[in-house]
């Protein structure tokens, strides 16, 4: 692997990984409640009051995938930043909705932001993506083996939402986030991280047909097996417990309360579970970041859109605890303090 230092010296010894920059795309196109009413029977009251979304960003355009998302992020990040995309060494995508199979939507990010001096790949942990790509960019920087990270979070789930289902359809939204992470130089960044998966999951959450067992046929087509399948009160049910722990877990190890913890990210699924959460941790509303209501669920993506959305807020050695569920199941906690 190529590391950009002529000495190839270990970087850093045990520092923590930090986010020295955070931008997103968002597509243009809103699709409200009230529009979904016209395509599928629902109401903006259903929608409204069982999930908390009123609008989400959705992706149009011929042949635009995740990476068209991405990489615009990216080449924000990097002016923003002032990178140089030469100086980049890993490049991380977490996705669920990659371009194509393969190649990773990693690499084709790194080729349309000219980032050519860099290794990367894709992490799929469903609506977990950012907190399992994040502890695993951690480990690297701790290790010495990265430096200068960009982790793109994208996600076009309109392209596998069956807009005939209102069950799922008007939970999902299209959006990217990418940041830079490198090693910190003080205190702050990951602290800790809690994270787990179990494969009973598998059964109440995902996208049947497209992979190696049931590869595309016209039978799999007219079953609407490409789209997401999810049994929604159960996801629910399980989705507060765990989240509800997870975040209890990393509170007590570290000896956070909710006096000290500054603000509480959770993954932006649906309203309720967010307010089931809080009442569990008793956690003051103006502590709780959300925007489910005007992006909805936009899967691995929705932790660091809430994050660059907050971005203004945060002060440097702010304790900042995030933490997701997702499809696999998949779910974890990061205790974060913001370092820029
Ligand atoms: O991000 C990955 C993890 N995912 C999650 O965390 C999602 C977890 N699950 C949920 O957020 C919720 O279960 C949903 C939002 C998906 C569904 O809400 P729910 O309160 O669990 O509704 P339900 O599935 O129990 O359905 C209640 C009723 C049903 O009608 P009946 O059988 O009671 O007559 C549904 O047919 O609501 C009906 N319904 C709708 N009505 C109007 C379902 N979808 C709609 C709709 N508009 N869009």
């Amino acid at each position: 692997m190529h590391l950009p230092n002529s000495n190839n010296e270990k970087i850093c010894e045990m520092r923590n990984a930090v986010i020295k920059g955070i931008e997103a795309y968002l597509p243009e196109y809103v699709l409200t409640n009230q529009e979904l009413t016209t395509m599928m029977d629902t109401s903006d009251e259903w929608i409204t009051t069982r999930t908390g979304i009123k609008e989400r960003r959705i992706l149009k355009g011929e042949a635009l995938g995740t990476s068209y998302m991405g990489a615009k992020a990216v080449e924000k990040l990097l002016q923003s930043t002032g990178t140089n995309p030469e100086e980049i060494d890993t490049v991380i995508c977490a996705t669920v909705t990659p371009d194509m199979p393969f190649p990773a939507t990693a690499n084709i990010i790194s080729d349309k932001c000219h980032i050519l001096n860099a290794w990367g790949y894709d992490i799929n942990a469903g609506c977990s993506g950012f907190i399992f790509s994040f502890a695993t960019i951690a480990s690297m920087i701790k290790a010495g083996t990265a430096r200068k990270v960009v982790l793109v979070c994208g996600e076009k789930m309109s392209s596998i939402v069956d807009y005939g289902d209102r069950t799922t359809a008007p939970l999902f939204g299209d959006a990217a986030v990418a940041m830079l992470i490198e090693a910190s130089d003080d205190d702050n960044g990951l602290i800790d991280c809690d994270m787990h998966v179990d494969g009973v999951g598998r059964r109440f959450l995902y996208q049947k047909a497209g992979g190696s067992k049931y590869p595309a046929t016209m039978e799999t087509v007219a079953e609407h097996a490409h789209y997401i399948f999810q049994e929604g009160r159960t996801v629910f049910r399980y989705a507060v417990t765990n989240m509800g722990n997870t975040t209890q877990t990393v509170m007590s190890r570290n000896g956070l309360t909710m006096d000290n913890v500054d603000f509480f990210i959770p993954h932006q699924a649906n309203i309720r579970i967010i307010q089931a959460i809080q009442q569990q941790l008793n956690l003051p509303d103006e502590k709780l970041l959300i925007n489910i209501d005007r992006f909805g669920n936009t899967a691995g993506t929705s932790i660091p859109l809430v994050l660059w959305d907050y971005k203004e807020r945060f002060r440097k050695g702010d304790n900042i605890l995030m933490s997701a569920f997702g499809a696999g199941f998949t779910w974890g906690t990061l205790y974060y303090k913001w370092g820029i």
